[in-house]
């Protein structure tokens, strides 16, 4: 298929999924909010981190072997919540599911397939990301049916309360193509997103559907009706990360939902220091948002995260390969880290510590 050059990064993947996509769609997919200051930051703020490697360690053996909500990984990586795959290949959330193998997978409240099916057919442990719908019942529901479908955890998006203002889904009239529905949302009759003219449709059924009243003692109520761990996604401030485990959180993904929500935040690897320090080992920290290279991985391993999440590249490697793309994608930024850890002396994951980032040597 790539007869001359095979894309040999994730951003390669990028940029043939925008020869590849309409315009429209891949706007959606790749778009931050308003002036994507925070899309930009997410990737200068790595740009700016430099590494201090150990040498003469005994690297011949390695392994990124982990544990995250008792169970044992592979890997430190999750797919993060992605809506509306269906825009990038027919068999979306699906071919995810079964590209990433045993890297679990979040599939978002708003996927192209119902979670059923996709559990069906995964390959992966999944999670379930939820929105909180204004109507308790239909979330209830949403979340009935992840435990019975043998989902393993619920990521609730705590950035979404409103959608962010994407404005070049608005200038494009974003609205969803014919055969691409939100089929989670079927039995409640919200599964099609109507289309209107001078907006995005998405950004408007997102804004009418999801419950902005959603706080902290709401989710006494939702952890009420599941036994699932709940991992709250989003957070960027130490004294919400200290909120989210006394409210029960199970885990919380520091997160700017990849500069798509609030513009001008701060990119989360520069936020995760704060909230480290904050919650050492009371519970597992996850981090999304521009992470690209092995090298960022490793920056987040070693600033306080347990694991990371991919958001985008899993998207382009879907639009340019399907399932195959997708495995792709996850094995490239696996062998990138692989040799970063090679290079920085650390044949574990527990030897990737703060010491590594030259920065933070610097400003003692
Ligand atoms: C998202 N994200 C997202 N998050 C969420 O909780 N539920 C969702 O349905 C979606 N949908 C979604 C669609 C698309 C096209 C993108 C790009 C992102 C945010 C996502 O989970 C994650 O936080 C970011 O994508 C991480 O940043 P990178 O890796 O894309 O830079
Ligand atoms: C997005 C929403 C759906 O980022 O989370 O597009």
């Amino acid at each position: 298929m790539f007869s001359d050059h095979p894309p040999i990064n994730l951003l390669d993947y990028e940029q043939l999924a925008r020869d590849k996509l309409t315009r429209t769609i891949f706007d959606y997919f790749a778009g931050g909010s308003d002036d994507s200051i925070t899309l930009r930051e997410n990737s200068a703020a790595y740009d700016r981190i430099r590494l201090r490697p150990r040498i003469l360690v005994d690297v011949d053996q390695r392994n990124m072997e982990t544990t995250l909500l008792g169970k044992t990984l592979s890997s430190p990586f999750i797919v993060a919540p992605m809506a509306l795959a269906g825009m990038a290949h027919p068999d979306a959330d699906i071919a995810i599911a079964r590209g990433a193998d045993n890297t679990p997978v979040t599939i978002s409240t708003l996927s192209s397939y119902s979670l059923e099916e996709i559990a069906e057919a995964a390959q992966s442990p999944l999670w379930f990301q939820l929105y909180v719908y204004r109507d308790r019942s239909i979330t209830q529901k949403l979340v009935e049916r992840a435990e019975a479908a043998g989902y393993q955890a619920l990521v609730v998006t705590v950035d979404g309360v409103v959608a962010g203002n994407r404005e070049r889904d608005r200038r494009n009239e974003f609205k969803l193509p014919e055969n691409v529905t939100l089929k989670n949302l079927y039995d409640a009759k919200l599964d099609r997103v109507i289309a209107l003219p001078g907006a995005s449709s998405v950004a408007a059924y997102f804004s009418s559907q999801i419950d902005p009243s959603f706080s902290w003692k709401d989710l006494e109520w939702l952890r009420s009706i599941t036994k699932l761990p709940i991992i709250l996604k989003g957070i960027l401030r130490a004294d919400d990360a200290r909120r989210a485990h006394n409210h029960g959180a199970a885990a919380i993904v520091v997160s700017n939902h990849g500069g798509r929500q609030l513009d001008t935040v701060p990119a989360s690897i520069d936020v995760l220091p704060e909230i480290a320090a904050e919650i050492g080992d009371a519970m597992p920290i996850l981090l999304d948002s521009g992470i690209r290279r092995g090298t960022d991985v490793l920056k987040a391993l070693a600033l306080g995260a347990n694991a990371v999440m991919i958001g985008r590249p899993v998207m382009w490697g879907l639009a340019v390969d399907g399932e195959e793309g997708v495995r792709r994608v996850l094995e490239i930024i696996q062998e990138e880290l692989d040799t970063a850890m090679a290079l920085c002396g650390c044949p574990s994951l527990k030897d990737i510590d703060a010491d590594l980032i030259w920065n933070s040597i610097r400003e003692q």
